[in-house]
C-alpha cells in the first residue's frame, strides 16, 4: 500500500506540474481528489489494511493530502498571475485606437513663420538674441539716451544693474552688425518684455520681428519696395500701404507704417475706427550713430530697418480683438487655426 501511495504522489506531482491552465489543473484535482478520485479511492481502501498498519499509512496519506493541495493552490496562484500577466502586456502589433489628438502650431509660431517665409523669399535671412539684454543692447547702441522715457523703471523689466527684458528686437541690429559685415539682410523673430498692464490690446510679452538691411545706396525706396511686397503677400494682392512720418531714435528718417484695412478694404469700418488704415510697423533709415556703435562708417554704409509686433499682425489677419486670447491656452481658441 506504502508503494501505491507513492505512484498516486509521484504522478499526481507531475500532473499538477504540467498543468498549463485552470481547466487542466482542475481536471488533474478531480483525477485525484474528486469523489472517485484517485486520492480518494486510497483513503478509502485504508480501511482494508492489516490493523498493524493502518495507522502508519493513515499518517502518510493524510501528510500526502496536506502536501497536495498545498500544490494545487500554489499552482493556482501562479497560473492566475500569468493569465494577469499576459493581460497587462502590450501586443505591439495591435491596431491602434486611432483616437490620438495630434496637436497644431500655435497661431502666433504660424504667423511667425509666414513672415519669416516671405522675406527668405526676397533674400533675408533669420538671426537670433538673447532675451535677457544688458542696457547697452537695448538702448545705448540704438542712440537712445539715458534721459529717453522708454528707460524708465516703467517701461522695462530691469533683473539686476543693467541687465533687463528686452523691449525691443532692435537689439538683434546691433549683434548682428557687430560680428558680421555688410551687405546684411536680416530678419530677427523674437519675445519682447515690456510691464504694460495686461488688456485686450497690451500683454507685458509679445513678440517682434525686427528687419534690416545694409548696403551700399540703400534708399527709402528699397524699404519701401520690401514693405509693399510683404504687405501683399500677408494680407493679399490689393493692399496699399502708407508711411506716416514718426520718430525712433535709432532711425532717421522713421515712419509709422499703415496697410490699407484687411477687412473694409480702406473704405472704413469699425476694426480700422473708420481710417480705412491700420498701423502695423515703424521702420526707417539707419541713423548714423547706430553705425557708428557697431564700427561701420556711415559715410560709406546705408541701411533701412523696420520692426512689427506678431500679435498685431495675427489679430489683423484672423480678427481676433483680445491678445489676452493668444497667452491663456485656452484650446477652444487655438483649435480654430
Ligand atoms: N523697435 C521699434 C519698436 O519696438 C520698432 C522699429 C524697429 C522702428 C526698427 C524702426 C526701426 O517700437
Amino acid at each position: 500500500m506504502e508503494k501505491k501511495l507513492k505512484r498516486i504522489e509521484e504522478e499526481a506531482l507531475k500532473e499538477i506540474e504540467a498543468a498549463k491552465d485552470g481547466r487542466e489543473l482542475e481536471q488533474v484535482r478531480i483525477k485525484y481528489m474528486g469523489r472517485k478520485g484517485l486520492f480518494t479511492g486510497f483513503m478509502k481502501s485504508i480501511k482494508e489494511a492489516p490493523e498493524v498498519d493502518r495507522a502508519a499509512i493513515g499518517a502518510m496519506a493524510n501528510k500526502l493530502k496536506t502536501k497536495l493541495s498545498a500544490l494545487f493552490e500554489a499552482k493556482s496562484n501562479t497560473l492566475e498571475r500569468g493569465v494577469q500577466k499576459t493581460a497587462l502586456s502590450i501586443d505591439v502589433t495591435m491596431p491602434g485606437t486611432g483616437n490620438v489628438e495630434i496637436g497644431h502650431k500655435h497661431p502666433i509660431t504660424q504667423v511667425t513663420e509666414r513672415i519669416n517665409e516671405i522675406f527668405i523669399s526676397l533674400g533675408f535671412k533669420i538671426a537670433e538674441g538673447p532675451e535677457i539684454e544688458s542696457e547697452y543692447y537695448n538702448f545705448e547702441a540704438l542712440n537712445i539716451p539715458l534721459e529717453h522715457p522708454s528707460r524708465d523703471v516703467f517701461d522695462t523689466f530691469y533683473i539686476k544693474g543693467p541687465t533687463l527684458l528686452r523691449s525691443q528686437t532692435s537689439t538683434v541690429q546691433i549683434r548682428v552688425m557687430e560680428k558680421e559685415k555688410p551687405p546684411l539682410q536680416v530678419i530677427a523673430p523674437g519675445r519682447v518684455y515690456r510691464p504694460d498692464a495686461v488688456d485686450a490690446s497690451h500683454s507685458f510679452m509679445f513678440h517682434q520681428v525686427e528687419g534690416f538691411m545694409v548696403d551700399k545706396n540703400i534708399r527709402f525706396s528699397d524699404l519701401k519696395g520690401a514693405l509693399t511686397l510683404f504687405a501683399r503677400q500677408m494680407f493679399g494682392e490689393g493692399t496699399k500701404i502708407r508711411f506716416r512720418p514718426h520718430f525712433f531714435p535709432f532711425t532717421e528718417p522713421s515712419a509709422e507704417v499703415d496697410v490699407s484695412c484687411i477687412i473694409c478694404g480702406g473704405k472704413g469700418c469699425r476694426v480700422c475706427s473708420y481710417k480705412g488704415w491700420l498701423e502695423i510697423l515703424g521702420a526707417g533709415m539707419i541713423h548714423p550713430s547706430v553705425f557708428k556703435a557697431v564700427g561701420y562708417n556711415p559715410e560709406r554704409w546705408t541701411g533701412y530697418a523696420f520692426g512689427m509686433g506678431i500679435e498685431r499682425i495675427a489679430m489683423l489677419k484672423y480678427g481676433i480683438t483680445d491678445i489676452r486670447l493668444f497667452f491663456e491656452n485656452d484650446l477652444r481658441f487655438l483649435k480654430q487655426f
